[in-house]
């Protein structure tokens, strides 16, 4: 708990105060009566007390009294200072002045849009009016507020309990996947992602716990977002006393005002200094170079203060570039003045992303190393100097192929534009751009493509349906999908046994809903503890599901490290799960240590976070009677069967589109119609190890979890299938028709 620290202090201050003016009233100084003292059976005598002498005045040990008044009230003052300044701040902000006016429009109307520019108030400031204005009553209803990125939402909920001086996660918390810190009894005032406000309307069709709902950063075109609008547009006018506010940078506003039967759009003028965009003459091929040498540019020869930002697209590109920053600082050593380097993505540690909002210190000079969650969702003061390649991460789904895939690609005009203000926020400032002028005016598209137009929609066409939605075609949304991709949505959860064949969600469907995860896992977890050939292995299931939601950032950097430590903990694994099995039981057996963990090279942090997600998993199971099906089966199972195979057959129940075959060529994609794709081992995998290593015979078959593209198509997390047939036991009505067909 991020607050736990500073309450500490505040309640010791609190309670040294009482005693100071208890002393103060009582005017007996010499007299303090200390509970507890009267089991002494000495008395303390002054002229035993041990003396020390200093040569040095400055240094004897101070008058303990009065150091300690002295030292108590600098504390006090200074804590007084501090919540003035964050007053004074809040009232700083450009959204303060329409307070009232804000206010007005939202008891007038039932839905308001909110535009204004990124940092006026909208996410910190909107939410507390609310609460202060009583649309709680008293506590009886809560306040939400949606964000798209889990940093956010957790950032931001510690802002607000700040300022309002309470401890995160009573009245104001935070609700994000796998992680509540929220206390139903007391919290009025929630961030969550829009991903979990659209799992409660499981639970609460009607979300009837709400006095308002804030659908932030909605410009973002989340899919949650927009089906969260969707579904909130319909439920409307049976909760008449609801109010939505959508609040939204400037871009697509009158949008979302058409979407609500013109709901009225409210603007916050904000302040924006100019901003000179300077272009690079040519295209530069290695972006991330070129960022690194217009750091040490900036930082050369402009003035202080005025901290940069770094729009990069990823973890991996923020830790390369932090590396040759601090390598070339080294390197320049007090030539020039200290540079603090801060990155901020969605995979760093909670306790890490503080940093970037740290004061920058006089005579240093801060970088932000950001991926595009600085681009609107966090304000990060002091900056005047923005650079930005111009990429961005995002998803790509090919409905045709069932493929999905991250990919670096251009980002808008709009996207640039936003990354630019963020130079203009304190004073003028400066945006260098690393791609040419002709490359924005003819290159760039004009505004990001909404998720939904380019992800895969299984996930929330169940959802929906679970939710009584049967017309897909007719439900509401900014953007429709098109028919191949809801088609296939539909394909893919029939494939998986959540649709029966007319068409209607099955119980297992409503199960799969239930799990806080892909329906891919439920399926698993299902076909773990139930299926004849699986069950059993529910527990070992569990372990390797939880771990492959943590993959990211489970071993320590190094590529040697990472093989080094494969090979010092196991030996030899078969696969990528059995690698997440095994490690992470070696760390259970281990009682959890975190000495086996810096032995091994392994995040300790991971694996809490790891441990925390297969508690949730496994209370999940629990609550469906899985836990209760798979001990019934692990009494009578033959032992023979080995658990490893048992293993692989879950997951080939949860992911039979993930499965490629071994052709002439090498790997290829199956179950798309028109051919597969060719797709290669990635060089983290075990497997990929071992066929270099043993100069194995691969595998005929292989599932994997994820595909990437760089310099090819490489597949992620790799499970080996040693039988065809198995392909045909577990999901037959599968591959007796695509599978053998095409093959
Ligand atoms: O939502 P919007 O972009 O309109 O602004 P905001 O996120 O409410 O930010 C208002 C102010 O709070 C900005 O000056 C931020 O720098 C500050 N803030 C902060 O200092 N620390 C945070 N964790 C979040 C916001
Ligand atoms: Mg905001």
């Amino acid at each position: 708990a991020p607050r736990s620290g500073k309450n500490h202090i505040q309640q010791r201050l609190w309670e040294d105060q009482q005693l100071k003016n208890a002393v103060q009233a009582s005017g007996q100084t010499d007299e303090i009566h200390v509970e507890g003292s009267e089991n002494y059976d000495f008395v303390f005598d002054e002229e035993a007390m041990v003396e020390f002498t200093a040569e040095d005045e400055d240094s004897a040990l101070p008058d303990t009294q009065s150091g300690y008044d002295e030292k108590l009230a600098k504390e006090l003052d200074r804590e007084h200072e501090r919540l003035q300044t964050i007053q004074d701040t809040r009232k700083s902000l450009p959204v303060y002045k329409f307070r009232s006016s804000l206010i007005e429009a939202i008891r007038e109307h039932q839905v308001l849009i909110v535009v204004g520019e990124t940092g006026s108030g909208k996410t910190t400031q909107l939410p507390q009016y609310l609460v202060e204005e009583g649309f709680t009553q008293d506590g009886k209803f809560q306040i939400a507020c949606t964000q798209p990125r889990r940093v956010a939402a957790t950032s931001v909920a510690a802002r607000v309990a700040d300022e309002m001086n309470v401890i995160l996660g009573r009245e104001v918390g935070y609700s994000i996947r796998f992680d509540d810190k929220t206390t139903p009894d007391t919290t009025i005032l929630k961030y969550l992602t829009d991903g979990m406000l659209l799992r409660e309307f499981m639970t609460d069709p009607e979300l009837n716990k709400y006095a308002c709902i804030i659908i932030d950063e909605a410009h973002e075109r989340t899919l949650s977002t927009d089906v969260l609008l969707g579904l909130l547009k319909d439920i409307l006018p049976h909760r008449k006393d609801l109010k939505l506010i959508i609040s939204s940078a400037t871009m697509n506003a009158a949008k979302f005002a058409d979407f609500f039967y013109n709901a009225p759009i409210f603007n916050v003028p904000g302040r924006r200094f100019p901003v000179d965009i300077h272009y690079t003459l040519q295209p530069e091929a290695n972006y991330l170079n070129a960022a690194v040498t217009t750091i040490f540019q900036i930082h050369t020869t402009q003035p202080l203060p005025g901290d940069i930002l770094v729009f990069l697209t990823g973890q991996e590109e923020i830790e390369a570039a932090q590396q040759s920053l601090e390598e070339i600082a080294h390197v320049l050593g007090s030539k020039i003045k200290p540079l603090i380097i801060a990155p901020i993505y969605a995979n760093l540690p909670q306790d890490q992303q503080s940093k970037i909002f740290e004061p920058t210190p006089k005579n240093c000079r801060k970088v932000v190393l950001a991926t595009n969650i600085a681009e609107t969702s966090l304000t990060i003061n002091g900056i005047k100097y923005v650079i930005d390649p111009g990429f961005v991460k995002e998803n790509s789904y090919v409905p045709s192929t069932g493929m999905s895939q991250l990919l670096t690609v251009p980002c808008s005009r709009a996207s640039v534009d936003q990354r630019a203000g963020r130079a203009g926020r304190v004073g003028p400032g400066k945006c260098f751009r690393i791609f040419t002028k002709w490359s924005y005016f003819h290159e760039l598209e004009l505004l990001p493509k909404p998720e939904i137009l380019r992800t895969n929609l299984s996930q929330v066409v169940l959802l929906l349906m679970s939710l009584g939605v049967t017309d897909l075609l007719d439900f509401p949304l900014l953007d429709k999908p098109g028919i191949p991709a809801l088609s296939k949505a539909l394909e893919n959860i029939y494939t998986l046994g959540a649709l029966n064949s007319k068409g209607a969600i099955t119980r297992l469907g409503r199960m799969m809903c239930e799990f806080p995860c892909e329906p891919e896992f439920g399926k698993v977890l299902h076909t773990a503890a139930t299926h004849d050939a699986c069950k059993g292995c529910l527990e070992e299931a569990v372990t390797i599901v939880a771990m492959l939601h943590e993959t990211a950032s489970l071993f320590v950097h190094s590529k040697s490290d990472r093989d080094q430590n494969k090979s010092g903990i196991i030996g030899k694994v078969s696969s990528d799960h059995m690698l997440y099995l095994e490690t992470y039981n070696s760390w259970r057996d281990m009682n959890y240590s975190r000495s086996w963990c810096i032995d091994h090279k392994v995040q300790y942090k991971t694996l809490l976070r790891v441990r925390n997600i297969r508690d949730q998993l496994w209370r999940c199971c629990d609550t469906l009677g899985l836990v209760a099906l798979n001990e019934q089966a692990a009494k009578v199972i033959n032992s023979s069967d080995r658990i490893e195979h048992r293993i692989i057959k879950s997951f080939i129940s949860g992911f039979p589109t993930n499965i490629a075959k071994l052709g002439t060529s090498g790997y290829q994609t199956m179950g798309a119609r028109q051919g597969g794709v060719n797709v290669s081992v990635h060089p983290t995998s075990t497997i990929f190890q071992s066929l270099r290593k043993d100069m194995a015979k691969p595998p005929k078959y292989l599932l994997y979890q994820r595909l990437v593209l760089t310099s090819k198509e490489f597949m992620r997390d790799c499970l080996p299938i040693p039988r065809e047939d198995w392909l045909h036991e577990i999901v037959p009505h599968y591959f007796s028709s695509a599978g053998s067909q095409k093959n």
